[in-house]
């Protein structure tokens, strides 16, 4: 019963401890997560779009210098044409000063000539041998003559090497000659990859029919037809998300940013992997994460550690509530009984007296008058015998009851408690004898004087040395050994009653304070001594505790503080 109230509690214990935990969680930790994750997301979403803004304007920037590079080579060729006269740019002299001029910053220009409206070369200058070369079938040479000047796509012309020329026509007296320019192809496609963003980030160009005029980092070659090209003109940016193979077979997802040069219409592609895009992102997202994760789990610790701690609280707490609980219980229904017990008593003590009365008249009536039949004579004087001692047999349980009720203002004295105990042995030492019982004492001498009751402390321990014999009844012989010693908390003093009797049954040690509980036979016992000496130690401010081995015998532990309560100080 005891165990299923136990087990029951411990449940109750572990549904509080769970039910804290889950409530934190609800209050702290899920708002804190969420508001982590969404932080978290919209952080991530404003910092993509940032990098994609990034990127726009640096293709977009790019785009510029890119346009800037050819405008710039064409508004030369423009110079040249207007400011020199065919003579002079036929002197192979001249045109390689120009050349040289030309390429003073940087090397852009692979070669220059001069080319009349036959499509033949009339001056040259360059590191291929091209002089005696027809362009009249080109397709750059019949462009720049209807056009006026013109930039073409990469072609392999008859040096067999990608490569993009710029012309310009000049009309001089009445003879029209063409002014054409090699672009230096390493030097424009360095200049097309300087954007290029990340390990494996692409930058390159296609013309309006999808061949590449630059080589693309992977997949394919200058003058290669790019796969899958849709070829839409459009201004500004437009952004592809496409997802690609790596050379480990990775699905890798790429963003490919694209925009249309004026002149020529070539499609400059800037391509970038996403991860290498957001890298900065993705770290900071983690971190984020990371950290976010962790004070969770740490909310989630120390809540396990506190509400633990609580639940310890609390179970102390509970514990001594229903200590105390039991001892008012206790308390009152001691004073409830002592109550009734005194009423009764009373009111029984002067039957008793009046019937005591009656035998004492009813023994001088048989005194005066003699009963001539002998055998009803002693009949009847054995019958008020009989009725003599049950009657002090009744006041002895009169007077018992009524010590039990009585409330007697305690006289506190100094007590040395070796010299009072040694005492009554003495007292109970030749009844004990008389039933076969030895006595034997381990009294600590240094133990200092206490302040307390004397005769209550008498009246308590002469009843557990009179339960101490009775106990000993069947065995007919055995031993009392009463030890003295300073208390483990060294507040009080602690006085044991050890006895070699018949010990108690473990289901009777709950119920030996209880009044009027006894095992003796009827008549033998009231069953009121312990009681009183439960109440009467508890009002000295002292515990009892008690050991008992059926068959081996019982050990009563009494610890008195060396003061009483103060209520007990005031009023003694
Ligand atoms: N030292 C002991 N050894 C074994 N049993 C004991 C001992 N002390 C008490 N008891 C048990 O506790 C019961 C209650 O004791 P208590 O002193 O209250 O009443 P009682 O001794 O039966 O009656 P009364 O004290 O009126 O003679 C006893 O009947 C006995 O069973
Ligand atoms: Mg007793």
């Amino acid at each position: 019963m005891d165990q299923d109230l136990e087990t029951r509690k411990n449940k109750q214990y572990s549904r509080l401890f769970r039910r804290f935990i889950v409530l934190t969680m609800i209050c702290s930790l899920v708002p804190l997560l969420l508001a982590g994750w969404a932080i978290n997301i919209h952080y991530s979403r404003f910092a993509k779009e940032r990098m994609m803004k990034t990127l726009e304007t640096r293709v977009e920037y790019h785009k510029k210098i890119i346009e800037l590079f050819l405008k710039e080579n064409r508004a030369k060729l423009d110079f040249i044409v207007s400011t020199h006269s065919i003579v002079s740019l036929t002197k192979n002299d001249n045109l390689s000063q120009i050349l040289k001029s030309v390429n003073s910053d940087s090397w852009t220009l692979t070669d220059i000539g001069i080319i009349d409206e036959n499509g033949d070369h009339l001056a040259y200058v360059g590191p291929y041998d091209l002089i005696d070369k027809n362009y009249s079938n080109t397709l750059w040479f019949k462009e720049v003559m209807e056009k006026g000047s013109y930039t073409s796509d990469m072609f392999m012309g008859f040096r067999k090497e990608p490569h993009f020329v710029m012309a310009v026509i000049k009309k001089e007296n009445k003879r029209r000659w063409i002014l054409r320019a090699t672009v230096n192809t390493d030097s424009f496609c360095s200049l097309v990859e300087d954007v290029r963003i990340g390990r494996t980030g692409e930058v390159y160009i296609l013309n309006s029919q999808g061949i590449y005029q630059t080589s693309p980092g992977s997949g394919g070659k200058i003058m290669m037809q790019a796969p899958a090209f849709e070829g839409d003109i459009h201004d500004g940016l437009e952004f592809r998300f496409l997802e690609a193979f790596d050379k480990d077979e990775k699905t890798r997802k790429k963003i490919v940013c694209e925009t249309w040069l004026k002149d020529p219409k070539w499609l400059l592609v800037v391509s970038v992997d996403e991860k290498e895009l957001f890298v900065e992102v993705g770290h900071a997202n983690r971190a984020t994460l990371v950290s976010l994760h962790f004070s969770a789990l740490m909310i989630l610790v120390v809540t396990i550690f506190i509400t633990r701690h609580m639940i310890f609280v609390i179970k102390k707490r509970d514990f001594e509530v229903e200590g105390m609980n039991n001892q008012l219980m206790e308390a009152g229904k001691l004073a409830s009984i002592g109550e009734l017990s005194a009423g009764v008593a009373h009111e029984i003590n002067n039957p008793l007296a009046i019937i005591m009365t009656e035998r004492q008249l009813l023994l001088d009536a048989e005194k005066r008058t003699a009963i001539t039949d002998e055998t009803l004579g002693e009949q009847f004087i054995d019958s008020l015998n009989q009725i003599g001692t049950q009657v002090l047999r009744c006041k002895h349980i009169t007077r018992n009851l009524l010590k039990f009720a009585r409330r007697t203002r305690s006289v506190i004295e100094t007590v040395d408690i070796n010299r009072f105990l040694i005492e009554v042995i003495t007292l109970m030492e030749r009844e004990a004898r008389s039933d076969g019982i030895e006595f034997t004492s381990s009294l600590d001498d240094s133990l200092p004087p206490i302040l307390s009751d004397p005769s209550q402390l008498q009246q308590v321990f002469l009843n557990f040395i009179n339960n101490a014999i009775d106990a000993h009844k069947d065995k007919g012989h055995g031993m009392i050994t009463l030890s003295t010693c300073l208390s483990t908390d060294n507040k009080g003093i602690d006085i044991t009653v050890e006895d070699t009797g018949s010990g108690i049954k473990t289901k009777d040690i709950g119920k030996i304070f209880d009044p009027f509980f006894t095992t003796k036979s009827v008549g033998q016992g009231t069953g009121l001594g312990l009681s009183i000496c439960y109440s009467i130690v508890k009002q000295l401010g002292g515990t009892i505790q008690i050991q008992s081995e059926m068959g081996k015998g019982t050990v009563f532990t009494l610890t008195f503080p060396f003061e009483p309560p103060g209520d007990l100080m005031k009023h003694g």
